[in-house]
């Protein structure tokens, strides 16, 4: 039987954290990802409690979601890799409750101050059998990081920073099947040397994924003209002097 996508669940994982560009951003990457069927979003709070500015956009989006809070244990850094562990170990252990029986999922870590196209979502990552991979715009000090794509191999990789990497790609660059996540017990740990620092290729590797295992989307465009849908983009903090008054509205202070 050939399964269509439509029954793929596209299970984003984004870790958050309070400060002024949040909010903004979170609406940003809702109204993105609302437009997307089939979408489970897992956003975990780096602190000891959820917010309900979040929670009021989560709502809004009339997806299918878990919010959760879990401040970074000691020993992680505090970029959201002790947030993406414990979405890990949810998926593991509530996978049923998030796609039903059939197991058809795709699990993407999509951090929430990034841009997305809604084709990343459509395109790209609903059709990723074991490991998609795709270009990232403004990465790693680049205009864009790519796979190089040879006979539709990935062999390496167009990136200035550390490309030794076995895997050397943004964490907004790619998406593992489902089942690979459930095939192992991988997950972020405290530090990836084999990374340079950055902890992608170290959860990959840990999974049992090589190179050849890359499925890579986006590459067959005409030169000049390939689309990138995922953008590593940060807001700026606005200026803000002189005492914080909200009037009451709804703006978390930092
Ligand atoms: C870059 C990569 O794009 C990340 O995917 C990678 O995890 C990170 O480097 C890394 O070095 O480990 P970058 O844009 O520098 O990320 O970092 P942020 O976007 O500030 O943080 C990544 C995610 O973690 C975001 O979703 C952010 O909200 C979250 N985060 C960040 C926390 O949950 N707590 C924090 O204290 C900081
Ligand atoms: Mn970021």
């Amino acid at each position: 039987m050939v399964e269509s996508s439509e029954s793929v669940m596209v299970i984003v994982v984004t870790p958050t954290y309070k400060r002024y560009t949040r909010v903004p951003d979170m609406i940003r990457m809702a109204n993105t990802l609302a437009h997307v069927k089939n979408l489970y979003w897992i956003v975990i709070e780096d602190g000891n409690k959820t917010s309900q500015a979040v929670k009021d956009i989560l709502d809004g989006t009339g997806l299918q979601y878990t919010y959760m809070a879990y401040p970074t244990a000691k020993g992680f850094p505090k970029k959201g890799w002790y947030q993406r562990t414990m979405a890990l170990r949810f998926i593991r252990s509530n996978t049923e409750q998030i796609v039903g029986p059939s197991k058809n999922g795709v699990v993407y870590f999509g951090d929430d101050d990034n841009s997305y196209d809604i084709r990343l979502f459509t395109d790209y990552i609903m059709n990723v059998k074991k490991l998609g991979i795709w270009a990232v715009g403004y990465c790693g000090g680049s205009p864009v990081e790519a796979p190089n794509v040879t006979d539709g191999k990935v062999p390496s990789f167009n990136v200035q920073w550390s490309p030794k990497r076995v895997f050397a790609v943004d964490m907004a660059g790619f998406a593992v099947n489902l089942k690979v996540v459930l095939n192992s017990d991988a997950e972020f740990g405290t530090f990836c040397k084999r990374g340079t620092g950055a902890p992608e290729t170290c959860l990959l590797e840990d999974m049992g994924l090589d190179r050849t295992d890359i499925e890579p989307f986006g590459w067959e465009g005409k030169e000049g003209q390939r689309k990138i849908y995922a953008w590593h983009t940060k807001t700026q903090p606005p200026y803000i002097k002189g005492k914080l008054e909200t009037f009451g509205y709804q703006v978390e202070i930092e």
